[in-house]
């Protein structure tokens, strides 16, 4: 059963590729390691998930995610702005879809989040409630939810940031109408909607000991000692490469001390682009040595990333110049960070040779009646070039009629174009470009090609 979900087809990595638009990898495409990450986890007793898109569930991404993990969360689909965008209407539609994924593949799904800050319908955020109000909203709101999804959820993101960096509650909707009885309060409605499920806090700056993730630790042992339902405590580890905090480990061990599990919820290691091979290999570094500390405290269960490729990453959107920070490159080739997660759990330390890329994206920059100017743009990552040449075949007679920065030569309907005597050379992170102008007429379909 497990070897049908192992690696990808030659078939399904091109067909990912084409839907990018015409990008190919020069060096043979690398591949998975041979034992799935969701193996090697479950030979160490973890799970390992990574955070999905629903509507990208298919194709590489689906075989990917179905294959090498055994639990999933929903990046953003179980939030309370998704599932309920108008008051009382109610839009199970993405989260559902990603239960009946996880569900088809045997993995866990973790369920994300039922009280933040962010991300919360603007009829709730915009409303002028009463405490009582808003306690009866947020009950509400986790009674639907927890309820629909009773039986199919491993665990909850109950409550998500409640702290500042200091220690002390956010000031927050939930905080500033109900106080920090809101806490409690949501664990024990979660607990009532679904008993199986194990509740958790969870947070971000919380993953090395500091006045945070000691607020936190407090928190969690008078919830114990008032008999509140809580379980666990998800440490988002949204890190920064080379940064990863000493203290992990002992952090994750003092919280299992207190009778909780602890998971890394939403690990990704970002970097400032353009990556390197430099930065790849640190980043592998940092992820086998945040799985290590997991691997090492029985009471950590659960490590997920926080998307598992590039292309699905909220990092370069939110941290301007910084990305790469997931454990496979935009064109789902598993990058030095996988590898690095792989080591940690047991599995294959060393990389194939040919793990880093050179990839080759054509555009259209401009079209008009009869005639379009085009571009091809060289990128290389983990690997570098001394001489190029990029080909494809035009599908609908479109015709070249003049290059720059590269020699091109059409016959028929191949093209093929060589670097000029100056731009042969294309270093890791760099890139270079060349142009075209060509004629068209009915279509212009951008085609597939290939960089030699
Ligand atoms: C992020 C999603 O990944 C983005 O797509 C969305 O635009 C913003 O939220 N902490 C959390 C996650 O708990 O829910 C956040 O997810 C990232 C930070």
């Amino acid at each position: 059963m497990r070897s049908l979900r192992k690696g990808l087809s030659l078939a399904s990595l091109l067909t990912g590729v084409a839907t990018l638009g015409a990008v190919l990898v020069a060096a043979p495409a690398a591949h998975a390691a041979d034992t799935p990450l969701r193996d090697l986890a479950a030979a160490q007793g973890k799970v390992i998930g990574t955070a999905v898109t629903g509507s990208k569930l298919t194709g590489t991404y689906g075989d990917i995610a179905g294959s090498q993990f055994s639990s999933l969360t929903p990046g953003n689909a179980m939030k309370w702005g998704s599932v309920e965008p108008t008051r009382g209407g109610f839009d199970w539609t993405e989260a559902d879809q990603i239960v009946a994924f996880a569900q088809a593949h045997d993995q866990q799904v973790r369920g994300h989040t039922l009280v933040w800050h962010n991300q919360n319908p603007s009829w709730l955020t915009n409303g002028s409630w009463t405490s009582a109000q808003l306690g009866s909203l947020l009950q509400n709101h986790i009674s639907t939810e927890v309820g629909r999804y009773k039986g199919k959820i491993a665990a909850w993101d109950v409550v998500n940031e409640p702290f500042n960096e200091d220690g002390t509650y956010r000031s927050t909707l939930w905080y500033d109408g109900l106080g920090a009885d809101y806490i409690a309060d949501a664990l024990t409605w979660a607990h009532a909607a679904d008993p199986a499920a194990k509740l958790y806090i969870n947070d971000y700056n919380v993953e090395g000991v500091n006045a945070k993730s000691t607020a936190l630790y407090n928190l969690v042992k008078s919830l114990k000692q008032q008999g509140v339902p809580i379980d666990g405590v998800g440490l988002q580890a949204h890190l920064i490469l080379g940064q990863v905090p000493s203290t992990l480990r002992e952090n994750i061990q003092r919280f299992a001390d207190l009778g909780v599990d602890v998971a890394i919820t939403e690990l990704d290691i970002r970097m400032a682009l353009p990556a390197d091979s430099t930065k790849l290999a640190q980043q592998a570094a940092d992820f086998t040595s945040v799985v290590a500390a997991c691997a090492a405290v029985t009471r950590c269960v659960n490590v997920t990333v926080w998307g598992f490729t590039d292309s699905d990453s909220w990092v370069p959107g939110t941290f301007p110049g910084y990305g790469a920070a997931t454990p496979y490159d935009e064109n789902y080739s598993p990058k030095p960070a996988y590898y690095g997660i792989a080591e940690a759990l047991g599995g294959s330390t060393t990389p194939p040779p040919t793990n880093g890329a050179c990839t080759a994206a054509y555009s259209v920059t401009s079209q008009w009646n009869t005639a379009f100017t085009g571009q091809v743009k060289i990128t290389c990552s983990g690997a570098s070039l001394s001489s190029w040449k990029v080909s494809w075949t035009y599908g609908a007679g479109q015709q070249i009629t003049q290059a720059w920065n590269a020699t091109c030569t059409q016959s028929g309907s191949a093209v093929s174009c060589a670097n000029a005597s100056y731009n042969g050379s294309v270093a890791d992170g760099g890139s270079v470009t060349f142009g075209f102008n060509a004629s068209w007429s009915g279509s212009n379909p951008v085609p597939t090609v290939t960089l030699s």
